[in-house]
């Protein structure tokens, strides 16, 4: 069973409080009533003193009568139980409760024994020595107190001389008054107790409660709705109380807490988001690498088997142009057999240009290298192939970095790439279009040469194989060898060729070459 906070604070504080209170009450009442009680004994005794004084010249004259006569009046006053005058035998010589006149009383009763202890007489016992509380025989609370008539020396001289002038006392006046004032006064005083106890109890229980409540239970609830919130998820989740205190610094280290783990896990997300970002960076540079690794072996091994079958092709082959040459130019020649010599010398040139080329790839020359600018290569290069016919519906577009740093290049092999893949551009774009030249710093690490076309473009499957040697799109017009041959000595001179393309728009070389090649020269 769940008991709230509130509810266990007020019960404790209240118990302790009933307790306090109680004790205090009781403590207060017990107090107040033996102080009335005191009070109450002296009147009786001033009371008794009173009658006796007033009774003493009846006495004297011996008027018995008119004394009785005088205390039986006195008696029928308000809060006085009765009278009674006992003389020296114990015997009840007169009574206001007419009953009891005659009987003897025992010296061990109550009223007698304060001052007949051990068979002997205490003359000037104290007040409360001879006040007795005891119940009357109506049930009610009385207070009882006996005084002694002694005998003075106008007693024992007087006419009648019924008294010996040895007799220390005469009798007892015993006044009985009642204590119904008084212990009404005392209810009062504990109701009215009581009703301040309870009065207290309720305002101290209520204000417990609302300050609790106000201070203490509504500021938990908001922390604890904010943590519920937290544990889900929720990093916004903020605390609005400003108050001066505990709950206020409670609040403003939860409010720090969730901005510290807000900024932690923005943080985490953050370098999740990177380390992604780097991981597919690496990744790619890591295939680049392979692809590259496994195209330069590629390339090794093909070019030792060319270089091998080139060397032994061409021989034969410059035998066969030589003598046909010399039969085609025989004047006996059968005309017929002219033409037919003319379609072997064209083939067999052909055949001998692409052994050259197979030679160029397979030579795997080392650059001659020397600073270089890459704009001026790339002009002498366009003046060189530029009026070639496949150029002439092409319009050229130049976009040179004027100051671009001279590098370390074998001029004639970079000339050679830029031939390869301007003349690749070029048959890209059979009915007109443009080329675009762009030269351009990379990064302070690379001088690089942006060749974009407005041609066919290369399909996604096909892109993958560019750079492998033989490989060719253009049936018995190309031997598949320029981009192989291009991709050898960029690589020898320590840069990349990259391509992209896209089959609507046309295809992007570009040539990457670094500024300080590693082991440069
Ligand atoms: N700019 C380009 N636009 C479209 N396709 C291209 C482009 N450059 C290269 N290619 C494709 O790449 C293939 C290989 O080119 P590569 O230069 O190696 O050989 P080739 O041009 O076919 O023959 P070779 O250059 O030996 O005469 C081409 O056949 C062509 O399909
Ligand atoms: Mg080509």
């Amino acid at each position: 069973m769940r008991i709230s906070l509130i509810f266990k604070l007020t019960i404790a504080t209240c118990l302790i409080l009933l307790v306090f209170m109680l004790f205090f009450s009781y403590i207060n009442i017990t107090t107040i009533k033996t102080m009335l009680l005191k009070e109450a004994i002296s009147e009786a005794d001033k009371f008794g003193e009173t009658i006796i004084k007033t009774t003493h010249y009846e006495m004297l004259e011996n008027r018995r009568e008119r004394a009785y006569e005088m205390i039986q009046k006195v008696g029928t006053l308000q809060g006085i139980d009765h009278i009674r005058m006992i003389n020296k035998n114990g015997k009840i010589t007169f009574s206001t409760e007419m009953d009891e006149i005659g009987r003897h009383l025992n010296k061990k009763e109550a009223g007698c024994n304060m001052c007949h202890t051990d068979n002997e007489l205490k003359v000037h016992a104290s007040t409360m020595n001879r006040s007795r509380v005891f119940i009357n025989k109506r049930g009610k609370q009385v207070l009882g107190i006996a005084k002694a008539i002694y005998n003075e020396e106008g007693c024992y001289l007087s006419a009648c001389h019924s008294h010996s002038p040895e007799q220390r006392t005469l009798g007892v006046l015993d006044v009985i008054v009642s204590l119904d004032n008084m212990n009404m006064q005392v209810g009062d005083y504990r109701n009215k107790i009581v009703f301040l106890i309870l009065l207290l109890l309720i305002s101290v229980s209520l204000t417990i409660t609302f300050s609790i409540h106000r201070l203490v239970n509504l500021p938990l609830k908001g922390l604890l709705a904010q943590t519920q919130k937290l544990s889900q998820g929720d990093l916004d989740a903020r605390l609005q109380n400003r108050s001066n205190d505990e709950m206020g610094e409670l609040s403003e280290a939860f409010n720090q807490m969730t901005t510290s783990l807000k900024s932690a896990r923005l943080e985490v997300t953050e370098w999740g988001k990177n380390l992604e970002a780097k991981v597919s960076e690496r990744t790619r540079e890591i295939r680049q690498m392979q692809t590259q690794l496994i195209r330069s072996e590629k390339l090794v091994s093909l070019g030792r088997l060319v270089a091998g079958i080139a060397h032994e092709i061409n021989n034969p082959l410059t035998g066969i142009l030589m003598f046909a040459k010399l039969t085609s130019n025989s004047p006996n020649l059968d005309p017929f057999l002219k033409k037919d010599l003319a379609v072997i010398i064209n083939e067999t040139n052909r055949c001998a240009k692409i052994v050259n080329g197979l030679l160029d790839f397979s030579r795997e020359s080392i650059p001659q290298k020397k600073p270089a600018s890459l704009n001026n290569i790339m002009e002498a290069t366009l003046a060189l192939i530029g009026q070639q016919s496949i150029f002439h519906n092409i319009h050229f577009v130049r976009g040179y970095q004027p100051d671009l740093p001279l590098i370390p290049i074998d001029e004639n092999q970079i000339e050679q790439v830029f031939i390869n893949i301007l003349l690749n551009a070029g048959q890209s774009i059979p009915s007109g279009g443009t080329i675009r030249i762009e030269t351009f710093t990379e990064n302070g690490e690379f001088n690089c040469v942006k060749i974009t076309d407005t041609g066919t473009g290369i399909t996604e499957e096909n892109i993958e194989r560019i750079f492998d040697p033989f490989f060719t799109t253009k049936n018995d017009r190309g031997a598949g060898l320029g981009l192989s041959i291009s991709y050898g000595i960029i690589e020898r001179h320590g840069g990349r060729i990259e391509v992209q393309s896209d089959v609507r728009e046309g295809t992007t070389f570009t040539i990457k070459l670094p500024l300080f090649p590693q082991g440069g020269d």
